[in-house]
């Protein structure tokens, strides 16, 4: 079987190296890919652009499947638009996408259901979220309505900063038609961490657990990024919490989105507060799994993912389990200079290790030159590595990535901190 894999990150680069290793696919097809894409065993890049040329391609080539990793073609409608010429893709179609695509829908759909969630309002007026800012004082979180890249949540620290957040989008149009409106929320103390699962309109198959590192810099400082590494599994999701969070959050949504008409089908990310007392609460939703969450998780996966996609397309997720490597696994992110706000491009990467068992180097913004690999966006890698203690994987990504060379790059020495602390506190 071919298969056929949408985007260029990270996420889409572990993805397709799964995939790759299942004995039922032949070829994984990456559109557009990147510089990893392009020369691990059995992955090609296919430049395409937009949804038409992409339902040709998977056509023309008899694709047996095709995997969305980012929001925004999904936010768009190519689940929809596949779906209508009989392909097999598996994502949520653009109304159950919404669940990422606009946070006051989300909010809105977490009060009807009674899914734990911080208490909110929405406003397109900017006199009137003023007057809310000062009514629920700081810190308070200002999130811009639609999708914004990872840069429509601002955390405000003080009733200052959360005004600037709501001129900025409303009045100043700084986030474009994403943040034509906002949702302002009660700020939430805790742990975070990512419960990822995939659905099949009515069953579920939890991934295992993760958590990232949002915060560009070391003890969780500097600005907000994408992601600058991630593990799995997260100890603050244990076994308990992780029924409660299926029970009291995951199959809610998933039985709410069905009763509305918009079944869910894909994979979903419930970003979570776990509160002090131990209360699993939603942060948001997205529509696809995380990145640079996906990574750890694609190695620590043992099953055919291939085979669980299937499951999923079949609607019988019912039916299958997934196995785990019970190792710790560990993604260090490598930025390029000036990241998030102007990465640099353009810089030659040197040191990079051929694949191995127990590490894989995922690529997210490099591209080819000539013979030369070279940075192309922000996050430019992510250094994963397997070890049967959180210290060990961590140990192991940081040598590997320490060998690893480009002008200018920039990574976080501390992911894995909360595991370790957590491993700590139990001793
Ligand atoms: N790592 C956060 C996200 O994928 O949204």
């Amino acid at each position: 079987m071919d298969v056929l894999v949408v985007g260029g990150g990270g996420r889409e680069h572990a993805i397709a190296w799964r995939l790759a290793q299942s004995p039922r696919v032949s070829r994984v097809y990456v559109a557009p890919g990147n510089a990893g894409t392009s020369s691990d065993d059995g992955l090609f890049n296919v430049q395409l652009s937009g949804t038409d040329d992409l339902i040709a391609f998977a056509k023309r080539e008899s694709i047996s499947m095709t995997v969305v990793g980012p929001e925004a073609p999904l936010c768009d409608g190519i689940v929809d638009a596949f779906r209508a010429e009989g392909l097999r893709i598996f994502g949520p179609a653009k109304a159950a996408a919404q669940l990422e695509n606009s946070k006051d829908f989300a909010k809105n759909f977490m009060a009807r259901h009674g899914i734990q969630t911080s208490a909110y309002r929405t406003f397109d007026e900017p006199m009137a979220a003023h007057d809310y800012i000062r009514e629920r004082g700081a810190p308070i979180v200002v999130k811009a309505d639609g999708l914004a890249a990872g840069k429509g949540v601002v955390v405000a620290q003080s009733e200052e900063q959360a005004h600037a957040a709501v001129d900025m989008m409303l009045v100043d149009n700084g986030m474009g038609t994403a943040g034509a409106r906002v949702v302002i929320e009660d700020f939430l103390e805790g742990e975070e961490a990512s419960f990822i699962v995939m659905v099949d309109g009515e069953h579920v198959l939890p991934l295992a657990s993760s958590q990232d590192h949002k915060r560009l810099l070391d003890d969780d400082k500097g600005p907000n990024t994408g992601g600058m590494g991630a593990y799995s599994p997260a100890p603050v999701l244990t076994p308990a919490l992780h029924a409660r969070a299926m029970r009291e959050i995951i199959r809610p949504v998933v039985a709410g989105m069905a009763e509305s008409g918009t079944p869910y089908t894909g994979f979903l990310y419930a970003g979570l507060m776990i509160s002090p007392e131990g209360v699993p609460k939603v942060l948001e939703f997205n529509c696809r799994m995380g990145d640079p969450e996906a990574q750890p998780i694609m190695l620590r996966l043992k099953s055919d993912l291939y085979s669980l996609l299937d499951h999923a397309l079949n609607g019988t997720l019912d039916q299958v389990e997934a196995e785990w490597d019970r190792r710790v696994a560990l993604g260090v992110v490598m930025a390029a200079g000036g990241y998030p706000s102007n990465p640099r491009k353009g810089d030659e990467i040197t040191g990079l290790p051929i694949g191995g068992e127990d590490h894989h180097v995922f690529h997210a913004g490099t591209a080819r030159d000539d013979d030369k690999v070279v940075t192309s966006g922000g996050r430019v890698l992510c250094v994963t590595a397997l070890g049967d203690t959180v210290r060990v994987a961590q140990r192991r990504a940081y040598e590997i990535a320490g060998r690893i060379h480009f002008d200018g790059s920039q990574m976080r020495s501390d992911i894995g901190f909360q595991a370790i602390n957590a491993r700590k506190s139990t001793l």
